[in-house]
């Protein structure tokens, strides 16, 4: 038979995926799938039963129901302080990744260059692969994953476009300073580069670091979309529910690619995702302490068994180096030996580096470590680790 489509050759099965059914086979805790085992808060959850019992069952505006689009831009100007105009300057869509991807399809075209920040999200570097532009890889250092700005610029030439930034990070947790920013934000406007930022993790901080939008600095906003979304924030990962926020004529091509891709986010949970706007503030401080005592939790565990941890400044991951384990140790020579070897010994998943790096052999002493569960479940899991390598 003919071959299928080329541009699927490079995709397999992510790591996570495969780490997972691993895990499950055993019945393990995992700690590699960024996915939060936290209820959905009931005010959204009774929203949406409320519009499925009211039928509200046709496809929505392209764009999103009214009200969401509202709220949104009204948490985008008082959060984020991005001077977004109106509402048909936000986008709802399946997931961030469907904006994500409506995204990189509005601004992209086969040859243009992107940087993008390594370690880095795979879903970023995937998707980007598919839409066939070139990636030049800027790497991020540990202890607090900081950005050479010389090596930046020296990688942007003519054919440069676009630059993805997620802050905070996945895998690293780091949280681009506001100076980072505002030097990212010079060499944009002297390239004419744009810049997509994934700010899904907006809401959890530690150690007062403060989350800034880049579209939110003076003259960034006409350059850059904002992407962000409800699925970590409000432990909803399976609804698909996220949005973007750019200015015209960005986020119009945007609407009719998410038209195209997907008609519309699913609409009755539309209904309920809106009711998270009227929820306390005191959700998100009370959020932030407790990922603080989990972080706190994970990365004390990592430090006994003898982790080099470098504590992330947000999200809720730490990627953790066992290499001085891997001098000490048989089953750590390389990241995906290591974590089978936690899987088998201490029934905890992790992601091998190798996911989060162009170059696998630099992520060969890493593994990330999600502590987004449940307190009790993942004392388990460090309790697990401890007995195994303490
Ligand atoms: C950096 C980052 N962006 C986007 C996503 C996916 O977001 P969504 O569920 O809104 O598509 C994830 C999920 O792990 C993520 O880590």
């Amino acid at each position: 038979m003919k071959p299928l489509a080329r541009r699927t050759d490079a995709l397999t099965q992510s790591d996570i995926r495969a780490i997972t059914k691993m895990v499950n086979a055993v019945q393990g805790i995992n700690l590699g799938q960024g996915i939060c085992d936290l209820p959905t808060p009931e005010p959204i959850k009774i929203g949406a039963q409320h519009a499925i019992a009211d039928n509200h069952s046709i496809y929505t505006n392209y764009a999103g129901i009214e009200p969401l689009r509202t709220a949104i831009l009204e948490k985008t100007r008082a959060y984020n302080h991005i001077p977004a105009a109106n509402d048909a300057e936000v986008m709802v869509s399946v997931g961030s990744t469907g904006a994500f991807v409506a995204s990189i399809f509005a601004l992209l075209e086969p040859g243009d260059e992107v940087i993008l920040f390594e370690p880095f999200y795979g879903y970023h570097r995937n998707l980007l692969g598919l839409v066939g532009v070139d990636i030049k890889y800027i790497s991020t250092q540990p202890p607090d994953w900081s950005i050479d700005f010389d090596a930046l610029e020296q990688a942007i030439t003519p054919k440069t476009k676009a630059l993805v930034v997620t802050t905070p990070n996945n895998p690293t947790g780091k949280v681009w300073s506001r100076a980072e920013l505002e030097r990212l934000l010079v060499l944009m406007q002297h390239h004419d580069l744009y810049a997509i930022t994934d700010e899904i993790y907006e809401y959890m901080l530690y150690d007062g670091h403060e989350h800034v939008s880049l579209a939110s600095l003076p003259d960034a906003y006409a350059r850059t979309i904002t992407l962000s979304g409800f699925s970590k924030t409000y432990n909803m990962t399976g609804w698909r529910l996220g949005y973007a926020v750019a200015r015209s004529p960005i986020i119009d091509k945007m609407g009719l690619l998410n038209d195209l891709f997907y008609i519309c986010a699913p609409a009755p949970l539309q209904y309920g995702v809106a009711e998270a706007f009227a929820m306390a503030e005191t959700y998100f401080e009370e959020m932030m302490v407790a990922y603080d005592a989990k972080r706190t939790l994970m990365c004390e565990t990592l430090e006994r068994i003898g982790f080099d941890v470098w504590w992330p400044q947000g999200a809720y991951y730490v990627l953790a180096s066992f290499e001085p384990l891997a001098r000490t140790r048989s089953g750590f020579d390389e990241a995906a030996m290591a974590s089978r070897t936690l899987v088998q010994e201490a029934g905890v998943a992790t992601v091998p580096g190798h996911s989060f790096f162009s170059d696998p052999e630099r992520g060969r002493y890493f593994l990330r470590f999600c502590y987004a569960k449940e307190m009790p479940v993942l004392e388990k899991a460090c309790q697990q680790l401890i007995a195994a390598f303490g």
